[in-house]
């Protein structure tokens, strides 16, 4: 299929104060580029000595296409450089994070108290038998107990893998049996708006036959206490009452890996993307240093969970390992009022905020009489991620909350690429609809189906074409789908998402060239929610399109085939919504169901989602002969 489509790019400029640029952590972006370009390896390595190392590298980076390794041979913690060295270097008692529950609830932890908890609950882990190498599952609320049990996974080296709580038994099941995991975390339930959400029941549901799993963890949290059963379950608070509080961080070669993370696919159940230690902790510490321009004095609120990369990089392991003060809220945007996030950032003084488009286009929904109400003027820097911020969106984001005085940083990056990959740096001109230009150490480009650049104002794919130290290493149990990304398109890394750059090299992401929906900033694959369909007992068929939605980017629609001997009815479709929310969770229901007679298909049998969307929004189908290959 041709992507080679004119694109028309005007609009407006918008230039910060010049003291962001004089008083940022990034300098001048341009010159910064040219250092990087000139001495890549070098550039890397100034940023990778700012932080501790066991033992230091041999090489920066060991590339042979398309496996990278990168500080060759370096020892070292990642919980080292997010604890140990701030409690050991004058941060001891600077706040590290606080946490403000659903009801209103408030925990904080200093540098100190969090290091301490994160070694117990280390401890803990190690008495259940977990060691390096063993993968743990997180399936958890938005708690400070989550992020401690991610931190005391990567202290005994053992891989953590966060699964959202969003998902339902069948997502999660799939996820522990792909990982292998021995352990898996929870808690009795999460809250939301003020109710509960059984999340102890949900693990119930997906352990059954995941013969991996030795040991449950609970953390309960809800009065009366929930009772736990049999011998492989046990509370979260006793395993750490017991333990003893002093854990030495396990060394860690720079290519162990820290986490798994899965992201939804095209096709089939969703990736388990494999990160390590060293590259991603350089790359996430450098990202949150110089695209957040963190400096000691910040409160940083990322409002993702950590369930997501987001949450893992920019809230735990980017912030901590920058000595940071986070903060993180169970809370949702309109509860109990629309004004809530606003309420928190005036009373705690947020000075760098860090949400998607789809909750800044709901804001801009109820008004900014809501906004108004409250004091941000402690607001610094914006941040934005997961789709598009279209300019509409910018314009509300930069003069509403921001006042005119913050820069946004729109970042484009992925679970993929563990950090930061494109934005506008603190400073430099910005331009809404835009996400920016390449970081500094990134060399991204747009391009089409040969791997050649297209010019300025033709739309192409987004490829990066050099290896960073961020990036992910394997696709676990999958090295083929690895692959896969470094050999679609030249050599090149290809992002999966369409792109047209300006002639400041400015660019702007149009959306994704395959069948992954962005819901709600939420990637979500047609591949999962049609099986999810399809194991309904009524459906023979079934095909997942994203139409656009005004609010949430995509907005899931779904025909389906009807197995003979049922009937189409309303009735049914809330059945299959209700299917679809037990299986996958809340954030993949489609809001659209439709039955049909029969799908449009290659010859080989592929489901033509394009020809079906193209269809339902009532566009020009072009070349469909292509599509038959
Ligand atoms: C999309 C989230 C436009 C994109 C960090 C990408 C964006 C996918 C932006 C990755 C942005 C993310 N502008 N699109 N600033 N940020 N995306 O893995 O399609 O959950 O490929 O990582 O989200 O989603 P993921």
């Amino acid at each position: 299929m041709s992507e080679n489509f004119e694109v028309k790019l005007d609009g407006k400029t918008y230039l910060p104060d010049p003291s962001v640029k004089e008083n940022s952590w990034i300098g001048d972006y341009e010159q910064t580029y040219e250092k990087f370009l000139k001495y890549p390896s070098a550039y890397w390595e100034m940023i990778a000595d700012e932080l501790e190392w066991f033992q230091r590298w041999d090489t920066v980076l060991q590339w042979e296409h398309p496996y990278a390794k990168w500080f060759t041979n370096a020892k070292l913690n990642i919980t080292h450089n997010c604890l140990d060295r701030h409690v050991f270097d004058g941060r001891r008692n600077k706040v590290a994070m606080i946490w403000l529950g659903d009801n209103g609830e408030e925990m904080i932890f200093t540098y100190r108290q969090l290091y301490r908890e994160v070694m117990r609950f280390a401890n803990g882990l190690k008495s259940l038998g977990v060691e390096k190498g063993d993968t743990v599952c997180i399936y958890m609320p938005l708690v400070p107990e989550q992020i401690i049990a991610m931190l005391a996974c990567a202290r005994i080296g053992a891989v953590h893998t966060v699964v959202f709580g969003g998902f339902g038994s069948n997502a999660l099941r799939s996820r522990i049996r792909d990982a292998q995991a021995k352990i898996v975390i929870t808690a009795d339930a999460g809250m939301r708006r003020g109710k509960r959400v059984e999340l102890k029941a949900i693990v119930d549901e997906a352990v059954v036959n995941s013969s991996s799993v030795e040991k449950i963890v609970v953390l309960r949290r809800m009065s009366p206490p929930m009772e736990l059963y049999s011998e492989i379950e046990v509370d979260f608070h006793e395993i750490m009452e017991s333990a003893e509080s002093e854990c030495e961080a396990e060394v860690m070669d720079s290519e162990d890996p820290l986490f798994i993370l899965y992201t939804s696919g095209t096709t089939g159940p969703a990736k388990g993307i494999v990160h390590t230690c060293g590259g991603y902790m350089v790359g996430t510490y450098y990202t949150t240093k110089c695209m957040f321009d963190l400096k000691d004095n910040d409160v940083m609120w990322c409002t993702a969970d950590p369930g997501w990369i987001t949450g893992h990089s920019y809230i735990v392991y980017g912030p901590l390992s920058m000595g940071g003060t986070i903060l993180i809220s169970e809370s949702t945007p309109d509860y109990p009022d629309p004004g809530a996030w606003w309420r928190i950032i005036e009373e705690f003084d947020v000075t760098i905020f860090y949400t998607a488009p789809t909750a800044i286009r709901m804001f801009m929904k109820f008004g900014e009489e809501w906004p108004n109400r409250y004091n941000l003027s402690s607001l610094r820097i914006l941040g934005s991620v997961g789709e598009p911020l279209n300019p509409e969106a910018f314009e509300w984001y930069y003069s509403v909350i921001g006042k005119e005085k913050c820069p946004i940083v729109d970042t484009w990056w992925q679970t993929e690429t563990g950090m930061h990959m494109l934005t506008t740096a603190v400073g430099e001109p910005m331009k809404p609809g835009f996400a920016g230009r390449p970081v500094p150490g990134v060399v991204a480009d747009v391009v089409d189906e040969d791997g050649e650049p297209v010019p300025p104002g033709t739309g192409g794919f987004l490829v990066i074409k050099e290896p960073w130290p961020s990036m992910m290493r394997t696709v676990h149990q999958n090295d083929e789908r690895y692959r896969q990304y470094w050999n679609t398109i030249g050599n090149y890394y290809t992002a999966g998402d369409l792109a047209v750059k300006d002639e400041d090299g400015y660019i702007m992401i149009l959306g994704r060239s395959d069948d992954v929906l962005i819901v709600a900033g939420h990637n979500i694959g047609s591949a999962e929610v049609e099986s999810a369909l399809v194991s309904h007992e009524s459906v023979a068929e079934a095909a997942v399109i994203g139409k656009p939605d005004p609010l949430k980017g995509d907005s899931i629609k779904a025909f389906i085939i009807l197995r003979v001997g049922f009937k189409a009815s309303d009735k049914l479709k809330l059945d299959l919504v209700y299917h679809v929310r037990m299986n996958l969770g809340p954030i993949a229901i489609p809001s659209e169901i439709e039955f049909v007679d029969s799908l449009p298909k290659t010859r080989s049998g592929k489901i033509m989602r394009r020809v079906i969307k193209a269809r339902e929004l009532g566009l020009d189908l072009g070349d469909v002969s292509t599509l038959e290959e």
